[in-house]
């Protein structure tokens, strides 16, 4: 399939990632169907975009008004409708392989035969992704990172089967969406970035739960000493303290402590209210 086949978009899963993608779609003038498993989800993640695009046209980022770019979405919590006019699906559900499987082989059956299936997995391996389907060669990587609106990298990833056309193509969607992909063509755990971002997280999260320095101590450094835009701590409440939760155990790896106390509390991070700051009661991060 070429880049001019591409009309329409299903986005599966409206949580950070699946409403930001939606977003970035549907900002970049695609008609796009945003599915998640319950209707709250998919209200809640609507939300999350309306707010988002006032944001954009208080600040003058958009030329469009809110309302023309909402009008390109469409919702549901049916994944035959949202996915069988779909010339390309961006799954973004939970990082579980189980998951992954159940939604790539009903997406085999349900999507027309030239259709491109996309993961936005943070570090699941597209090879295994692909083995649920009869159709590995249009199976793809497809990483945004968070939140998708304001940053500019998509990794493409290539799995063994990946054929070149695919990968080509959604390289091509990447930058029709106004962002910069690059290709990975090794189908590692953590593509790119999170092999340089995993570290990032856990040598902050040995140090707090040995008490060799405190969550403030340790963001107030990496932002004000070293530069970074967001310490790791306040980067895991952004994206969610499970994903990273869920990526070391897929991968088999020990957790900090710190981490595991706050996955079992379900302190997630901005989106339960509570991570490590607290964005309810408290001042954020
Ligand atoms: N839509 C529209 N506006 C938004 C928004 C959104 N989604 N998110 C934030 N804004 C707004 C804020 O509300 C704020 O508005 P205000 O000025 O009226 O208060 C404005 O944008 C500016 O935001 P900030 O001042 O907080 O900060 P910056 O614009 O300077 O930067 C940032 C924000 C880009 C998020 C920056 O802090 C950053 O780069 N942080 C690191 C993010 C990162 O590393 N992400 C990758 C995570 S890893 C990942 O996703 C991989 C996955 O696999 C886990």
């Amino acid at each position: 399939m070429t880049l001019d086949a591409i009309d329409r978009v299903a986005v599966l899963g409206a949580g950070n990632m699946g409403h930001g993608i939606t977003e970035v779609v549907a900002l970049a003038g695609y008609d796009v169907t945003m599915r998640d498993i319950k209707e709250e989800f998919v209200e809640d993640g609507y939300e999350d975009i309306e707010w988002s695009l006032e944001k954009l046209a208080e600040k003058g980022r958009i030329d469009e008004a809110p309302a023309e770019i909402l009008d390109r979405i469409d919702t549901t919590t049916d994944l035959e409708e949202a996915t069988e006019d779909a010339d390309l699906v961006i799954e973004a559900a939970p990082e579980e392989m189980d998951i992954k499987h159940d939604i790539f082989s009903d997406l085999d059956e349900m999507t027309h035969d030239d259709a491109i299936l996309a993961s936005n997995t943070s570090s699941l391996p597209i090879t295994e992704i692909a083995e649920a389907t009869d159709r590995p060669e249009r199976v793809v990587g497809m990483h945004f990172f968070n939140p998708p609106v304001k940053m500019d990298l998509v990794e493409v990833i290539y799995g063994q089967e990946t054929s070149d056309e695919t990968a080509e193509t959604t390289y091509e969607f990447v930058e029709s969406i106004d962002k910069t992909p690059i290709y990975v063509r090794k189908d590692v755990r953590g593509f790119v970035v999170n092999s340089v971002l995993g570290p990032f997280g856990d040598e902050a999260g040995w140090m707090v739960s040995n008490d060799e320095a405190t969550i403030r101590e340790t963001d107030a450094t990496m932002v004000h000493e070293r530069g970074y835009p967001m310490g790791p701590f306040e980067l895991g409440d952004l994206t969610g303290i499970d994903i990273g939760y869920h990526v070391r155990k897929e991968a088999g790896q020990p957790v900090p402590p710190i981490v595991e106390e706050k996955v079992e509390a379900e302190e997630l991070g901005q989106k339960t209210g509570k991570g490590y700051y607290d964005y309810e009661d408290g001042d954020g991060a």
